[in-house]
């Protein structure tokens, strides 16, 4: 049986669990910052593999960068945000609240949450724009001269890297460039746990291409993305292609589509993917004087190329995989979650139990967990019962328990359980970590229930 999942559970496992914490807890919290747990870290770092992987490694096109967070100031007025990036920001005089005067309607009044902002007898102030980039000093002075950006994307690191890895890596278009990083915003409202932060993580890939062949390859790369979330275990019943009206376009954009997906609260964007045109390459080049066109040598043609982005969140993705693992079932008399990640994206991909804490089992078991530590992440519990011990490890969804037993003492061979079928097959253990590698590399489906 299983019970529909919420925010609340969602966020009281991650705490118990050690998913992610309150950033500053013990002094009372920072709004909107969440520190990654032990179990929670190594999710995050599965989710940026695994688009790492797909977007990189296994592409001859695609190569990969990693650019400095503070960048010139001139960077931000070439891409438009220090005139642009602002939402309308409008505060209530009677609760002092800020709120987003284009997203009235989904926010609640603080003081009586039935009502939204306005609607309560408090006056809103006029809506006034507000630039959502992080300020801050470049050396000991703090004047106007030395402020620089915390970079709001990670994308403009790679435009005026174009020149730099086109050359060094003697790429020919189409090809694309990926950056995995730390971005900031200061939102005006942040909110729903890992789903919008005021420091996060992006996944983006600009992919330049030649123009007039930009439409084939937008479609081509939001195909591709979504299909990034099934391959990892996103029921495709929850996620969902978004198509920008033309009023919702960023300033840069031809076309953008949001692949979304059904959280507790709502469908919401989990990444964008645009047509930027060649908006970015003509604006560094105005702006830096340096040419950014391109020369195809075979057919003796100069042009600006167009950019298709893939722009993910990885904290998103992350909140995403976690919310569609949450599962309930009923164990023993009581309701227990099981989190169903893929093998690959699990924090923890083995536990290894002792079945008895004497004969020297539990000897062997930590023989058992130092051979399979040097290729997986693994847990050694020997505290409780069997069936509490397993427990445990479905709640931070660990795909293969291993048990250790009397017949391991005479024979060298353990049970190695399955999460999902709860099925057991006895395993040498010469064979277990290449046993454990096919699991975890075969391709994965959801069991039905
Ligand atoms: N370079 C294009 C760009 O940055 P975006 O739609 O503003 O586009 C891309 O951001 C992705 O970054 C979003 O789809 C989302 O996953 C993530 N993201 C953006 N703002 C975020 C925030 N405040 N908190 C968490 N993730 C965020």
């Amino acid at each position: 049986m299983s019970g529909a999942v919420t925010m609340e559970k969602i966020v009281n496992l991650a705490k118990r669990r050690g998913f992610a914490f309150q950033s500053s807890e013990i002094y009372g919290g920072l709004a909107s910052c969440w520190d990654y747990g032990p179990v929670g870290v190594e999710l995050k770092r599965n989710v940026k593999e695994a688009w790492w992987r797909e977007m990189v490694l296994t592409r001859s096109d695609i190569v990969g960068i990693d650019c400095a967070i503070l960048m010139h100031p001139r960077v931000w007025e070439a891409s438009g945000h220090v005139a642009g990036f602002t939402d309308p920001l409008v505060d209530c005089k009677k609760c002092k609240e800020r709120f987003r005067a284009d997203k009235l309607m989904d926010a609640r009044c603080p003081e009586k949450p039935s009502k939204h902002p306005g609607e309560c007898g408090g006056e809103l102030t006029e809506a006034r724009q507000f630039n959502l980039m992080f300020k801050t000093f470049m050396g000991p002075v703090e004047d106007t001269a030395n402020v620089v950006f915390m970079r709001p994307e990670t994308a403009q690191g790679i435009f005026v890297n174009f020149l730099n890895v086109m050359n060094s890596s003697r790429r020919k278009i189409p090809f694309g460039i990926a950056q995995i990083g730390k971005s900031f915003r200061n939102e005006i409202t942040p909110g729903n746990f890992l789903f919008r932060t005021r420091e996060f993580e992006q996944m983006e890939m600009e992919f330049f291409v030649k123009p007039g062949e930009d439409d084939r390859w937008y479609e081509y790369w939001f195909n591709y993305r979504l299909e990034w979330y099934r391959k990892y275990g996103i029921r495709a019943g929850n996620l969902r292609l978004r198509t920008h009206t033309k009023d919702e376009l960023a300033h840069y954009a031809k076309a953008c589509v949001d692949v979304e997906y059904q959280f507790p609260f709502g469908w919401s964007e989990l990444e964008g993917v645009a047509n930027r045109t060649d908006f970015d390459l003509k604006r560094h080049t105005e702006y830096s004087g340096k040419d950014m066109t391109y020369f195809d040598e075979e057919k003796r043609e100069r042009y600006v190329p167009y950019v298709i982005e893939p722009a993910a969140g990885a904290d998103r993705a992350t909140l995403a995989f976690l919310v569609d693992a949450y599962e309930e079932d009923e164990a023993e008399g009581e309701t227990r979650a099981v989190l169903r990640f893929h093998p690959r994206l699990a924090p923890v991909k083995a536990a290894i139990f002792p079945l008895l804490r004497k004969d020297g089992q539990p000897e062997k078991a930590q023989q058992v967990r130092d051979l399979l530590a040097a290729h997986f992440p693994v847990q050694y519990d020997q505290a409780g019962s069997i069936g509490r011990r397993y427990r445990r490890q479905d709640e931070i969804g660990t795909p293969y328990g291993i048990t250790v037993d009397h017949q391991t003492m005479q024979d060298q061979t353990v049970t190695l359980r399955d999460r999902d079928s709860m099925q057991q097959e006895r395993i040498p253990i010469e064979r277990l970590v290449e046993e454990l590698r096919r699991r975890i590399d075969s391709a994965w489906t959801r069991p039905e229930h």
